[in-house]
């Protein structure tokens, strides 16, 4: 195997091929799971655009799990912790005193990725991995709203004794694809000039070994049609291709209908891009699983009622300091979030001025403008709907 620089382990990392070519703009998306209500609108959204045809009854390519028991398909991210548990038993662990704000962040990870673990256990294979049941793919919203079990001691604020939390899931159009790494066919790729992975469905045989090893679960098998799909990042309204969008980039169906606006997406590889302020600047949205080592490229803004330890685990180290800054922000962390869901357009730009935060879109042009502080009216006594 190669060796590649993997910035969110703050090391280099084994992976089957040489660093795909720099992609000039990285797809990527930054979900704030404190404001999702679970509506499902995106999971909706996503399925009536694309996966609602024959053989894909059971494809949600968008799907919002409650954890810490729900899962699409069920226990995903349990079964791929166990395996590298299981290769490198209580391996899984990282050096907070080698953080380095520039090259590791969230410090160094010293356990295996999924490529290093099946590089180490002589697997033969791109990555550890697993085929899920059909019966683990059957319930996409199993233990929705499911809490942890009641303690009488009660609730140690901010974190909660009695918590849920609902996850987002994409796929992650990752900068190391375990997909893309396993498939012997060669029939998924990313594509330089966006970052988005696809497969080829011409060269598919359906094989699913990037099914086995991907370790988010995101791609999925069509029983008749015999090969395998994925979210394909509505690559037509990405790149303005897409009759709606006139010629403009538009983010993507499941993020422009977004209830809760809790999604935003832009560039996270370019300086200028919201995206870049919130994951690399003030390090607020974090990878999920990034000890997955596939370097993700959906970034999360943590629960803030979650016990630590638990985040901890799913986002690595950066937890702390990610919800001491969202709790108390700056002014222009509270500007960038409130151009959360304001727009259809891919925002690539932003200003945040005293009272405004204002998008524009990739010619520099102004797209939106929102208000930082929602003005507050209060209703004079003699329009009082009660005396
Ligand atoms: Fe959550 Fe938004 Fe999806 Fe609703 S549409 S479930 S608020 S991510
Ligand atoms: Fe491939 Fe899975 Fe990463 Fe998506 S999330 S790019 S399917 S490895
Ligand atoms: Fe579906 Fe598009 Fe969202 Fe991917 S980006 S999950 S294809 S709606
Ligand atoms: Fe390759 Fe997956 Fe198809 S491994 S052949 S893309 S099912």
């Amino acid at each position: 195997m190669a060796k590649v620089p993997n910035w969110q382990l703050g090391r280099e990392m084994s992976y089957p091929y040489e660093k795909p070519a720099a992609a000039g703009k990285q797809f990527s998306a930054v979900f704030n799971i404190n404001r999702c209500i679970a509506c499902q609108t995106c999971t909706m959204a996503c399925k009536s655009t694309w996966t609602f045809s024959q053989g894909q009854e059971f494809m949600w390519w968008n799907n919002v799990e409650s954890k810490p028991y729900g899962g699409y398909p069920q226990h995903w991210d349990m079964k791929t912790l166990a395996l590298l548990e299981e290769a490198d038993p209580g391996g899984q662990k990282w050096d907070a005193g080698k953080k380095d704000p520039a090259n590791a962040p969230y410090g160094v990870y010293n356990g295996l990725t999924v490529f290093e673990a099946a590089e180490q256990l002589k697997t033969g294979q791109a990555a550890i991995g697993y085929i899920p049941t059909d019966q683990e793919w059957s319930v996409p919203n199993i233990h929705e709203d499911t809490s942890t079990v009641f303690s009488a001691q009660g609730g140690q604020i901010p974190e909660h004794q009695t918590w849920f939390f609902y996850l987002q899931r994409i796929c992650n159009h990752c900068s190391y694809p375990a997909c893309l790494a396993s498939c012997p066919r060669k029939a998924i790729y990313k594509r330089e000039e966006d970052g988005i992975v696809l497969v080829d469905q011409s060269r598919c045989r359906g094989y699913r070994k990037c099914v086995e090893a991907c370790p988010y679960k995101k791609v999925m098998y069509r029983g008749n049609t015999r090969i395998a799909e994925k979210c394909i990042a509505c690559y037509p309204r990405v790149e303005g291709t897409d009759p709606l969008t006139e010629g403009e980039p538009m983010v993507t169906r499941c993020i422009s209908v977004c209830v809760g606006k809790i999604r935003l997406q832009g560039w996270v590889n370019d300086e200028k891009s919201p995206i870049n302020f919130l994951v690399h600047k003030e390090k607020v949205a974090l990878p999920l699983y990034p000890q997955f080592g596939t370097q993700p490229n959906v970034y999360y803004i943590p629960p803030r009622w979650v016990p630590r330890q638990y985040l901890r685990q799913m986002f690595g180290p950066g937890v702390d300091e990610a919800l001491a800054k969202y709790a108390n922000p700056s002014h222009e962390l509270l500007g960038v979030l409130q151009l959360f869901g304001a727009t259809q357009k891919l925002l690539a730009s932003y200003e945040i001025t005293e009272d405004e935060a204002i998008g524009f879109n990739t010619s520099g042009r102004e797209v939106v403008r929102v208000p930082i502080v929602e003005p507050v009216i209060v209703r004079p006594p003699e329009r009082l709907n009660i005396t």
